[in-house]
């Protein structure tokens, strides 16, 4: 049951100052959405929970102890693209981490105990829609199955927090809304936190239990360096969304079917309409 307290958190690279007092706290299971415009980063700060970049000042707690200063088994990871290895299989993709992890010397695991990996990482395929693809390269998949195989690849560590950086923005919409499905139903069925930096808007309410927008409150050129992001906006999801337990309302919804009307959209994040309920 993964929380996450972030308390006061800086990142500045030189003389750039990307976020700013960003202070937030991620329920276990929550399922956080994270948008914003353009540079503002919300991939410096993924990588900050990855344990890819230092924070400059401030802290990142994981269920209460100060996050491990590398990245490790308990965070997965999957970008917009190259998340997989172009040489191995989908197969030796989804085995790489575990095999990594068991024998750092060689790489290999042997015997039983590469059986049941085997079996495991087949099932894993199996879950995201990839069962007949384990010997094929990822260049001989599409676009989707590729993130499909680098989900499973992530969920095959059993990560306690999974990051994910707009991974389903190149897909097709057609696609998108599979994924979108598939990626809802290894959320309730994996024991993880998910936090998703994503584009669209509409992926973000699909999905998520909780949007939260990064912008600039002082974005005049001349102050661009010296002030960074940080959170303007934090909307829960209503009716609320809780992990294990899929409701009607988790359904898929036909693309625009759904209402936003009520969410005015500012240089790419969202801020509620006066007087609606949000
Ligand atoms: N390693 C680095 N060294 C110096 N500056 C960096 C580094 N990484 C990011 N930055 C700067 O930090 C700012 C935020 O970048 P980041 O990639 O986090 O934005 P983002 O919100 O993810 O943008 P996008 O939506 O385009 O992906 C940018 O101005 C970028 O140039
Ligand atoms: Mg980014």
């Amino acid at each position: 049951m993964t929380a996450l307290t972030i308390q006061n958190l800086w990142k500045e690279y030189g003389d750039q100052v990307v976020l700013e007092s960003v202070s937030l706290t991620i329920a276990p299971r929550a399922f956080v959405a994270l948008v914003g415009p353009s540079g503002c980063g919300k991939t410096t700060f993924l990588r900050m929970l990855l344990g890819q970049e230092r924070p400059t000042r401030g802290s990142i707690l994981m269920d209460g102890d100060p996050l491990p200063p590398e990245p490790g088994p308990d965070r997965g990871v999957v970008y917009q693209r190259y998340s997989v290895f172009p040489h191995l299989t989908a197969l030796q993709n989804v085995l790489l981490g575990p095999e990594m992890q068991a024998s750092r010397l060689t790489g290999r695991v042997w015997g039983m105990k590469r059986r049941v990996l085997v079996d495991k990482a087949a099932a894993l395929l199996a879950e995201v829609g990839l069962a007949g693809a384990e010997g094929k390269y990822p260049a001989q998949l599409s676009g989707g199955m590729q993130q499909r195989l680098a989900l499973a690849q992530t969920l095959m560590m059993r990560p306690k927090l999974l990051l994910l950086d707009e991974p389903f923005g190149a897909l097709d919409p057609g696609i998108r809304a599979e994924i979108h499905a598939l990626m809802r139903r290894l959320w309730h069925e994996h024991a993880m936190t998910v936090v998703m930096v994503t584009h669209d808007l509409r992926e973000a309410f699909a999905l998520a239990t909780r949007v939260i927008a990064f912008d600039r409150p002082r974005n005049r050129p001349e102050e661009r360096m010296r002030y960074g992001a940080t959170i303007t906006n934090d909307i829960a999801i209503w009716p609320p969304r809780v992990a294990g337990r899929q409701t009607i309302y988790d359904a898929d919804i036909p693309a625009g079917q759904d209402d936003l009307s009520r969410f005015a959209i500012h240089s790419g994040t969202t801020r509620p309409v006066a007087g609606a309920q949000a």
